[in-house]
């Protein structure tokens, strides 16, 4: 049936496409495969009616309207839900997002304040702007960097009254989130637009009311990886900006710029879907995933050879979110990279990331109660037993970021010609690419920044324990050619 009135009851753009393809209408146009027809048996005969709902920008489908008719429909119920002037759908991920966060913003001033926890998007969106970042310096709880303090950020927006703008990841790959509120009301105060990825977060409220996020802070934009933890396909995401954001052309230009011209109607029809679900069922479902989570770590807290990261080590104002477990098994020997091969290949647990120290689990509401029973088994076995790492490290020490203002913009040193070293040879020399654990996409170092022999000295670490960096090819890592 056709849907033509919207409320949240509604998912317009899902319900409508799905009607339409219903219809038997015979299709000339894209995509290929018809409905999934012209797949392959075995793809076609695993997508079954999901298949029908890949299409594009279709009139009939759009009520005889516009082409984005009941996307701009979808959208804007997504908007009142969630608290935002105006939301845009992502079909590449909150990395699209970021990077038409940095070009919106681009052209009021030549620098703009970055947390250096940044993911990989920020710096191919600071390489496209051209905006040069001076970065701020995070807070470490046990070697995991979390949102900046106030402090830190007054005394940047102090010395840089001028900025194009605050960016802050909020709350981090870990789930550990920070005090916004007062960050707001400095960038406020100062007519500077905070920019926030909140990929990791969205969710918070429906645990805790109290946890501050961009809608609860009015932030100008923040950006969600909806697929991440709120229940959207793969590669979905949304942008939201709040009620001080004027300059709404630059952001749709923007996303122009970046979008294809033929999103996937299956992933905005899963965003459609997903905004209703959450608008109904979101407490109910984040208050399962966090009961989920806090039992795993009631079982866990205690066990000998196991540090669990939980409130305990929070600053004042920071909080942890209770869908997201970060554990170190070091004190039994096993460094975090070991221990996720031996839980996926012997226990059949398959953790979200493991790095030198820690292992991320990410608990979902649609975890099953065994799933999470064979988890607590696992861990409580891995800590049992003595690791082959004899590391038996107490703390975790964070990586060796510098914050120390860049030689080059990332897009000045993006545009130099470059050349390849050894990494090993590469220390003092300024780098044109980037080096990153994926995940969590955190750069070792950007484009524009002098690589030290600490940074060469984790890689090394790194590599030695297995672990896997992107931005390193053959051994060798893109330097500029001076
Ligand atoms: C903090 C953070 N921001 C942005 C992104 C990019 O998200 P996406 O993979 O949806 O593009 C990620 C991805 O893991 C992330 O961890």
């Amino acid at each position: 049936m056709l849907i033509n009135k919207f409320s949240q009851k509604t998912a317009p753009l899902f319900e409508n496409f799905l009607a339409y393809s219903r219809q038997g209408i015979g299709a000339f146009h894209m995509p290929g495969h018809r409905g999934g027809r012209g797949c392959e048996p075995l793809f076609r005969s695993l997508g079954g009616e999901l298949l029908h709902l890949d299409l594009t920008e279709l009139r009939g489908a759009n009520l005889d309207q516009e082409p984005d008719f009941l996307l701009k429909k979808a959208e804007k119920l997504a908007a009142e839900a969630f608290g935002a002037q105006r939301t845009y759908f992502l079909v590449n991920g909150a990395s699209i997002g970021i990077m038409a966060a940095f070009l919106s913003i681009k052209g009021s001033a030549p620098e703009v304040l970055v947390a250096r926890d940044c993911h990989l998007s920020v710096i191919n969106g600071l390489i496209l702007s051209g905006l040069k970042p001076i970065f701020l310096s995070p807070v470490w709880v046990e070697g995991l960097s979390c949102l900046p303090s106030e402090e830190e950020i007054q005394n940047a927006l102090q010395e840089y009254p001028e900025v194009a703008g605050v960016f802050l990841t909020n709350p981090g790959y870990h789930g550990i989130y920070g005090p916004l509120k007062k960050i707001a009301a400095l960038c406020h105060e100062r007519k500077v637009p905070l920019l926030l990825d909140e990929a990791h977060g969205g969710h918070l409220k429906y645990i805790n009311p109290a946890a501050e996020e961009g809608s609860t802070v009015d932030a100008d934009l923040w950006v969600w990886g909806t697929h991440k933890m709120m229940g959207s396909l793969t590669q979905t995401g949304m942008l939201h900006l709040g009620s001080n954001f004027q300059d709404l052309n630059a952001v749709e230009e923007a996303l122009e710029l970046l979008n294809s011209t033929s999103p996937s109607y299956l992933l905005l029809s899963s965003l459609d879907s997903t905004r209703r679900q959450l608008y109904f069922n979101g407490q109910k479902m984040f208050t399962r995933a966090a009961e989920l989570g806090e039992s795993i770590r009631d079982k866990i807290r205690g066990l000998q050879g196991l540090k669990l990261v939980d409130d305990r080590f929070l600053p004042a104002g920071y909080g942890i979110d209770p869908t997201k477990i970060v554990l170190s098994l070091t004190p039994a020997g096993w460094s975090g990279i070991k221990a996720e091969e031996v839980l996926r290949k012997r226990f059949h647990v398959q953790p979200e990331y493991a790095d030198r120290d820690y292992l991320y689990f990410f608990i979902s509401y649609a975890q099953e109660k065994e799933e999470v029973t064979a988890l607590i088994q696992a861990l409580s076995s891995l800590a049992a037993e003595i690791g082959p790492d004899q590391i038996k490290r107490k703390d975790a020490t964070p990586p060796p970021w510098a914050c120390k203002p860049l030689q080059l913009s990332p897009r000045e040193a993006a545009e130099r010609s470059a050349t390849c070293l050894p990494f090993q040879e590469a220390v003092g020399e300024i780098a044109s690419g980037w080096v990153a654990a994926y995940p969590p996409g955190i750069p070792l170092w950007v484009p524009g920044e002098e690589i030290t022999i600490e940074m060469v000295e984790w890689i090394r670490a790194f590599q030695r324990m297995g672990g896997y960096l992107r931005g390193i090819k053959e051994g060798k890592v893109k330097i500029i050619d001076y």
